[in-house]
């Protein structure tokens, strides 16, 4: 196993924990009734590519396979122990770079409440404590409102911008690049978003 895989991690009513095969039935009936909240924020397959869109089972075992190799941590996110959403650690590079980037997506029954930014909180932590990176990206379209409400609470640093980055929703979209490193946040994420809602 590689550092800091397997892990589950706690806060209060947010739990991250690995995904697994079981929790099929439950990500499809989520996905499902999220399909219009979701899909303007979804990775598609791009044309040209032979590859299809991933099912439940090719999903998890892709992302398993990535977790052993020590490339990703694909986590869900359970709310009173009922599954939530994904928060997934994705391109794992060591050497002298030690980064990686987070994505993220929520059952909208559950928005608004905080949840993502708690669980985005314990996977940096996470990451930074256990795993050894340095740095964590997250990328976001311009027109997100609602994931870029996320890093502003996070407190993360917007580092650049990337045309036509990632293909979402059918297209190649712009994204804004966001970026924090063990430096900028010694005191720890979940440490610094309980200060802030405290405030
Ligand atoms: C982005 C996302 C994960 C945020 O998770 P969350 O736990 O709801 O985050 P927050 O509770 O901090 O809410 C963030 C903002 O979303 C908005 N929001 C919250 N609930 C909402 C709802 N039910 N409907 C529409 N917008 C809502 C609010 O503007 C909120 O900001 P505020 O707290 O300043 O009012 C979630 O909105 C989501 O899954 N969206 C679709 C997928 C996606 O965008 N993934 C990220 C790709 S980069």
């Amino acid at each position: 196993m590689s550092a800091g895989w397997p892990a589950t991690l706690r806060h209060g009513e947010v739990t991250v924990r690995p995904i697994r095969s079981r929790d099929g039935r439950a990500w499809r009936a989520t996905r499902r009734r999220n399909y219009t909240w979701l899909s303007p924020w979804d990775a598609t397959v791009p044309p040209g590519t032979g590859e299809r869109p991933a099912s439940f089972r090719s999903l998890v075992s892709r992302l398993q396979q990535q977790a052993r190799q020590g490339l990703g941590m694909p986590f869900v996110v359970e709310v009173d122990g009922r599954f939530a959403g994904q928060v997934t650690v994705n391109n794992i590079v060591r050497g002298s770079a030690q980064l990686a980037s987070v994505g993220y997506w929520l059952d909208r029954d559950v928005a608004g409440r905080g949840v993502m930014p708690t669980a985005v909180a314990l996977v940096i932590d996470h990451c930074f404590r256990s795993a050894g990176l340095h740095r964590v990206e997250v990328a976001i379209r311009p027109e997100n409102s609602n994931s870029l409400r996320v890093v502003e609470k996070l407190g993360i640093r917007e580092v650049g911008y990337a045309p036509r980055f990632l293909h979402i929703d059918g297209a190649w979209r712009d994204h804004r690049i966001f970026a924090i490193t063990v430096e900028d946040c010694p005191e720890g994420m979940l440490a610094r978003l309980s200060q802030q809602t405290q405030q």
